[in-house]
């Protein structure tokens, strides 16, 4: 189906050795633990703002709607109640991956969002889990696909269509009641989960290339092959130091950023192609991978735990982006390590998940944030919008927004 002939660009360990956790220009600033919740009800992670095919955060008739991962808080169920009746927050946070749900929420204000229920009903979607993706305006008339992944069993990327209506009180949906599986991953170039049973396979990201008009996406992947079969070789290593050219069990870590084409705009076929970036001996997880296209350079970001790094590496959790000229690389690491904005040295899990926007906000969860007690206090509601300033292969944080603040850049009047 297409002629594109490249080979991935190599995240190096020489490269991830210059992550700086100490950079103020590429570090979040620290989140009070004193933040607002969106809900006592229910917990939110990932965030996936509605955009159109270019990329451009939307508002349909005034109001910006966002798609959340979400879970109920168990606050009253006694799975997570003590005999003192004391709620173990702290463990269904930690479960919620394993009931995730995709809702919506609406706003004038782009901020103060109103929770308007689940995108699919109950027994739409195919598998246990609704994980990541993103959601699509695709005209005028209020169409939106929505690309995610279904989990457990196995990892589909797969889409649902559905319609966006407004009125003077807010916004539903309707539709979203037949999924279609777009595919899995191939064992070729993205590991199964008979090769690795830890395999990490997920997040589209959809997107029309400005030069070609073509229809791809990202999505994140780990490099196919057995689990331990992998070679961290002269060119995953990079040019080393002394003292640093020991790479321990890095074999084990395999993420890449992958990408497919699709036949046409319509998107409901799709041609697996190689990975964009792959990480071999760095870092096994780069999730919901992402484009921003500006001054004519492909800004490829991904997000990325201290947890997942490779053996005589670390990092903060946050997100890293990779620069290029042209769609398929190659690619350079932004700010030289690939750190674009990471959580502070004090506050290592404050925020997670973040959306690099074309208008260089970056919206994220909060995850946990310390309290003077000593004790910490968990999120699951949004974080400080962030903007960042892109200037070449370097990035710096210029300002913080109010929580969750995700203005839209173009509104849509529908018919
Ligand atoms: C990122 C992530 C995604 C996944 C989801 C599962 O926070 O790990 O990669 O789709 O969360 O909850």
């Amino acid at each position: 189906m297409t002629n594109l002939n490249y080979t991935p660009t190599i995240w190096t360990r020489a490269d991830a050795l210059k992550v700086n956790e100490n950079d103020p220009t590429t570090t979040q600033p620290i989140v009070s633990a004193d933040f607002p919740v969106m809900s006592d009800e229910v917990f939110i992670w990932d965030t996936m703002p509605l955009r159109s095919l270019d990329g451009t955060v939307v508002s349909v008739d005034g109001w910006s709607v966002i798609f959340t991962l979400t879970a109920q808080r168990n606050n009253n169920n006694s799975e997570y109640l003590d005999a003192e009746g004391n709620y173990d927050i702290t463990s269904d946070w930690n479960n919620r991956h394993g009931r995730a749900r995709i809702c919506y929420w609406y706003s004038r204000t782009g901020k103060d969002w109103i929770f308007g229920g689940r995108v699919m009903a109950e027994g739409v979607s195919p598998t246990a889990r609704e994980w990541a993706g993103t959601p699509i305006l695709l005209n005028e008339d209020g169409d939106i696909d929505l690309y995610y992944t279904c989990v457990t069993p196995g990892a589909t990327i797969a889409k649902v269509r559905g319609k966006v209506l407004s009125s003077e009180e807010g916004v539903t949906l309707a539709g979203f009641n037949e999924v279609k599986s777009l595919f899995s991953a191939d064992g070729v170039y993205y590991q199964t989960e008979s090769q690795n049973p830890y395999w990490n396979f997920r997040d589209p990201s959809p997107f029309i290339d400005p030069h070609d008009g073509k229809l791809y996406m990202v999505f994140e992947g780990n490099v196919a092959g057995e689990r331990g079969s992998h070679i961290v070789g002269k060119e995953e290593m990079g040019i080393l130091p002394p003292g640093h050219r020991d790479v321990g069990n890095s074999k084990f870590q395999v993420g890449c950023i992958g990408m497919a084409v699709a036949k046409d705009l319509s998107g409901d076929e799709w041609e697996i192609l190689p990975p964009l970036v792959t990480a071999v001996g760095v870092n096994d997880q780069t999730e919901r991978p992402h484009f921003v296209f500006q001054d004519g350079k492909y800004y490829l970001f991904t997000i990325s735990h201290k947890f997942t790094y490779a053996d005589g590496l670390t990092g903060p959790d946050g997100v890293y982006g990779f620069l290029s000229d042209n769609l398929t690389g190659p690619y350079s690491p932004m700010n030289g390590s690939g750190l674009v904005l990471g959580n502070p040295p004090s506050q290592p899990f404050q925020t997670y998940s973040h959306c690099v926007m074309p208008n260089g906000l970056v919206t994220s969860f909060i995850d946990n944030v310390p309290t003077s007690d000593g004790n910490y206090r968990i999120g699951g509601t949004e974080a400080p919008t962030v903007k960042i300033v892109l200037k070449g292969n370097r990035s710096f944080v210029e300002r913080v927004f109010d929580y969750g603040y995700i203005p839209p850049m173009k509104n849509i009047i529908l018919n």
